[in-house]
């Protein structure tokens, strides 16, 4: 298995994932977003391998891959946004040097594509049908424009050569292992929060999300990897289950017990008002739907991110609700 942006935050679950399930599995990543440490844990086994490398370059491996996934991008905006052109040639010309790779091997390639190519969606929810409202000029289109290039070039080669691809449309995901700076909403809530800060929403917060618990994201990549060769996508992955981001503000500061505030900032320019995948397709043809309730998945986030920045300071006497809560976070830390 070659898993490329393996170091990031859902490529190293998923390299977790394919080496339990007992593969030998290649690592190649930049290290533009990703984290040595999110991989250390799985340089011990000879049936993990990492390379060092840019996408946008050509590659070439000794050995043969069966299947390959695509995982290499900056996912979060100002990650993306710091150096648009360089994110726009690792979606389209890393596209094109993914799909040689996998003609040269005969591979399966799974491409992480995102809910971002439905823009500011025309239909709620989403679904694969929709062709999606993208500004192609504005400062998000470097990734929304560069993952759509990207569908157009994985359907071309296989209509052309007859690549066996896979696509997912990705809707927000979280879970451990984002960065502390990573700049999405579920890590910058979680991380001000433990740390008393100001919870920052845009607007008034009535836009919504929807996030997924980033094991049941695995276990959509996996399934829909090993499905037949027709079922190409794109395929919806991601969590139903709808939010504002005013209300997830106030989840979070519940399962904190955080003494933060919410402060309002004006929306930044082309942020999407609504965002929920219809799953049915991965329903009907992978069997697939999310199995982690928000709650849960954000309390098992809670405790990761509580791990890294220590211990809370105790901001005021908790309530009973709240001293219980917290000591539950912090007997999960420990566990995950
Ligand atoms: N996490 C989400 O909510 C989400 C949603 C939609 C789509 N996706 C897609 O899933 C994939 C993984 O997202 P993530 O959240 O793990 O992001 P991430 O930033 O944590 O991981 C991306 C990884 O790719 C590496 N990378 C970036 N450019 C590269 C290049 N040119 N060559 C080699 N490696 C490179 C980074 O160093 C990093 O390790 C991305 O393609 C992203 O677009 C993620």
């Amino acid at each position: 298995m070659l898993v490329l942006g393996g170091a990031g935050f859902v490529g190293s679950h998923l390299c977790d994932r394919l080496i339990r399930d007992g593969h030998r599995v290649t690592c190649v990543d930049n290290f533009a977003t990703g984290s040595l440490a999110n991989i250390q844990h799985l340089m011990q086994t000879n049936r993990f391998a990492l390379v060092q490398s840019d996408i946008v370059k050509p590659m070439t491996f000794s050995e043969k891959f069966d299947q390959i996934y695509n995982l290499a991008c900056p996912a979060s905006p100002p990650a993306y946004q710091a150096d648009p052109i360089q994110t726009i040639k690792t979606s389209v010309i890393g596209a094109i040097n993914v799909l040689d790779l996998a003609r040269e091997h005969e591979a399966v390639v799974f491409q992480a594509s995102t809910s971002e190519i439905y823009g500011d969606p025309l239909h709620h929810p989403q679904h694969e049908s929709d062709w999606g409202n993208v500004n192609p000029i504005g400062p998000r289109a470097c990734y929304d424009e560069g993952k759509r290039c990207a569908e157009t070039l994985f359907f071309d080669y296989n209509r052309v050569h007859g690549v066996k691809i896979r696509v997912a449309r990705i809707f927000n995901t979280y879970g451990p292992r984002m960065a502390v700076h990573d700049g999405r909403v579920v890590s910058n809530f979680i991380v001000a929060a433990l740390q008393n800060k100001p919870l920052t929403v845009y607007g008034a917060g009535a836009q919504t999300r929807s996030f997924c618990y980033v094991d049941d994201l695995v276990e959509g990549i996996v399934r829909l990897t090993n499905a037949p060769d027709e079922v190409t996508g794109p395929i919806n992955l991601g969590n139903p289950e709808e939010f504002t981001v005013r209300d997830f503000a106030e989840l979070v500061l519940g399962l904190t017990g955080s003494r933060s505030q919410i402060i309002h900032l004006p929306l930044p320019t082309d942020d999407p008002r609504q965002r929920r995948p219809d799953i049915s397709r991965a329903a009907e043809q992978l069997g697939w739907r999310p199995t982690i309730a928000v709650e849960d998945g954000v309390r098992r986030t809670i405790a990761y991110f509580d791990g890294l920045l220590g211990k809370v300071e105790p901001a005021h006497q908790p309530d009973s609700a709240t001293a219980r809560r917290t000591a539950t976070l912090r007997g999960m830390s420990s566990a995950i």
